[in-house]
């Protein structure tokens, strides 16, 4: 059995102060939360990881960073490296977000060095992959996931894989409201299992957890959630309040499989 992981994204939202008053509010409303049923990780700004880190810290919630470099230190203005984030008391990392792709020129070669850095640093990285609605249109979804996945997995091995998260974000559901129905969700993270079965063994694509991200809410989360190859959610806007991110939290918990 797989267990669910769930995400928050929080994207360029929360200054320091905004982001203890939302961990201290996840903190209490989550805080019975067995650890047993859901992992649960919080992805605030750079800078706020710090002050989020010492909030949750000996909690059922850990915490992520939303990229990364994949050098180790040096004259990189303006990027941060896996063991800094490894200082700052980070275990998660998301690397290769659409929005990142889109307006900051990632691609799956910078994908896999990242991958590979944050593996080597001992983080946990959550691998995004997803088609736009033109690529879904003109019929290339699989094509696209399978660039993704192929390129961003290259050159690692299944006991490296079967450490990873991959978050399948189709693009055209991501922030518009517009969440990929249950039955395509399925479909997109049964595709990705099967290629990753092909690609290195049973064992490795059966212990791989998928999370789907796209418009996830608490109306839509047990729906989500209860596809046999749903193993989580990266949630964006609905992470922001911790009402809302409580309740798919907890949906999420009672699913049953
Ligand atoms: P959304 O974002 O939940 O606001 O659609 C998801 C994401 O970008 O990870």
């Amino acid at each position: 059995m797989r267990k669910l992981i769930i995400a928050g994204n929080w994207k360029m939202y929360k200054t320091i102060g905004e982001t203890i008053e939302l961990a201290n509010a996840l903190k209490r409303q989550l805080y019975d939360l067995g650890s047993e049923t859901v992992d649960i990780v919080i992805c605030p700004p750079f800078t706020s990881l710090s002050e989020a880190a010492e909030v949750v810290i000996e909690s059922n919630i850990a915490l992520g960073a939303q990229d990364m470099y994949w050098q180790e230190e040096g004259a990189f203005t303006g990027e941060v490296s896996a063991p800094m984030l490894k200082d700052a008391g980070v275990k998660y990392v998301i690397i290769g977000h659409s929005e990142r792709r889109q307006f900051f020129s990632e691609t799956n070669d910078s994908v896999n060095k990242k991958v590979k850095a944050a593996l080597n640093y001992g983080l946990i990285p959550i691998m995004c992959v997803g088609e736009s609605l033109k690529d879904r249109e003109a019929g290339l979804t699989f094509k696209v996931l399978e660039d993704h996945v192929t390129g961003g997995l290259k050159d690692l091995g299944p006991e490296q894989v079967e450490k990873i998260i991959i978050a399948y974000e189709p693009v055209w559901a991501i922030g518009t409201g517009k969440t990929a129905t249950p039955a395509q969700a399925q479909e997109a993270h049964k595709f990705i299992r099967d290629l990753v079965i092909k690609l290195y063994n049973k064992q490795t694509g059966e212990l791989l957890r998928i999370q789907y991200g796209g418009s996830v809410k608490p109306e839509n989360t047990k729906e989500l959630m209860g596809q046999p190859d749903v193993d989580g959610a990266l949630v964006g806007g609905a992470s922001l309040k911790a009402d809302s991110f409580s309740s798919i939290v907890k949906s999420s918990s009672e699913v049953k499989k």
